[in-house]
């Protein structure tokens, strides 16, 4: 049996990473390494957390004694790297914890693996899970390809990118076999309400002001969650080794425009009068830094491995929007406590 960590799998996107594999492939056993940082949930994977190929650990990367030790024990085949500092505006106001957990835990967890396996790596593979904030920040025209250089311009950005360049130096130095992939933004069920869609859901709902940063006019490119669990799933047991793919939902949108969206989608669902949600919309002061564009071409995912979203945007955003109101409880907990603190710091009372 197939041994494979997944590191961050009780986080947003870890989560469904985890789902797939434990579900799809009962020959692996899974361990699911996360620290529980606020962002991490055990709420998120409850449904598959008594399945025999299962197991919890609880544990930081940062901790190189206990990472050590659990190699030792438990020799993982593979390992796919998701735990993360992850949300770009705490990356500005606390950027060493982002070198700490995302360069210097990522190095750590490179370490363990190389010693547990030495110079015989037959058959085993180091999954880092990447950001296409990597590459920095796109003009009007143009999209990130695998060959595009690295150009990271926030705290966050940065980390992710040190810790890519330190993956591909172990594949180079160590030969330590690797794959990368960097992903557009992503959007579903279980994300923390800190990231925009989930926040303005969040925020609808409770009639509270919709913090727009700057013009409103950044653009990003969305990907359904579950879309990238499975390019996951796709790149892990076939795309080739020592390379990086791009994963995008060929789905661009200005963050006005998609803020417009949801309004108009939640007032459907709360049975509101068209355009009421819409006022609540309020310009802000802009992220410091604030990147103008994003855009992802997955055309070499789509060609080499056949991979491509599953969903239109329309479908993921109705189901996103039916889990969030369906889950309440979840809604509520997590924005209960330190979240409290967190959103009066960034965005007043
Ligand atoms: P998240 O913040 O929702 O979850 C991160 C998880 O990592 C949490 O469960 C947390 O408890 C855990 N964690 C944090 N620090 C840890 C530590 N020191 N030791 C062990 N566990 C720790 O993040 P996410 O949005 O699910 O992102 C997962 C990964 O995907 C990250 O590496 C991120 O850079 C990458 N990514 C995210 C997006 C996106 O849109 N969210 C897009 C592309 C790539
Ligand atoms: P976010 O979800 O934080 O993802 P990222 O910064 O990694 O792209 O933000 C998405 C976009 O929405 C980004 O351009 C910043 C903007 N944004 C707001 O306008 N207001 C907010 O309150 C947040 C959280 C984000």
């Amino acid at each position: 049996m197939k041994k494979i960590l997944i590191t961050g799998g009780a986080g947003f996107i870890g989560s469904h990473v985890v789902r797939l594999f434990v579900n799809k492939y009962p020959e692996y056993h899974i361990y699911n390494l996360d620290a529980l940082t606020y962002a991490g949930n055990l709420e998120n994977i409850r449904d598959i957390e008594n399945k025999p190929n299962y197991t919890f650990v609880k544990g930081d990367i940062k901790d190189i004694p206990f990472i050590d030790s659990l190699f030792e024990q438990e020799k993982f085949d593979a390992v796919i790297h998701l735990a993360a500092e992850s949300h770009v505006d705490r990356s500005i106001t606390n950027p060493n914890e982002f070198i700490e957990t995302n360069v210097v835990g990522t190095a750590n967890l490179l370490n363990a693996f190389r010693d547990t396996w030495k110079d015989n790596f037959d058959g085993k593979l180091f999954y880092h899970v990447s950001t296409d904030e990597v590459y920095g920040s796109l003009g009007k025209t143009g999209l990130f390809k695998e060959t595009t250089s690295y150009d990271p311009q926030s705290p966050y950005a940065s980390s992710k990118a040190a810790s890519d360049h330190f993956v591909r130096a172990y594949g180079n130095t160590y030969g330590l076999p690797f794959v990368i992939s960097n992903c557009s933004n992503n959007y579903g069920a279980n994300q923390f309400p800190e990231k925009l869609i989930p926040l303005f859901i969040h925020n609808i709902k409770n009639n509270k002001p919709l913090p727009v940063y700057g013009d409103g006019k950044y653009t990003r490119d969305w990907l359904y969650v579950v879309d990238h669990a499975k390019a996951i799933d796709e790149i892990f047991h076939k795309g080739k080794r020592q390379d990086t793919y791009n994963i995008g939902g060929f789905n661009e949108w200005t963050n006005i425009d998609l803020i417009l969206l949801l309004c108009d989608l939640m007032d459907g669902r709360l049975k509101r009068t068209k355009g009421d949600s819409a006022k609540l919309i309020t310009y802000v002061k802009d992220r410091a830094g604030h990147d103008r564009r994003y855009a992802i071409d997955a055309n070499k995912l789509n060609k080499e491995l056949g991979w491509k979203p599953s969903v239109t945007f329309e479908e993921g955003l109705a189901k996103t929007l039916d889990w969030y109101l369906d889950n309440e409880e979840w809604l509520e907990n997590v924005t209960s406590g330190a979240y409290q603190e967190y959103y009066k710091k960034m965005y007043g009372e």
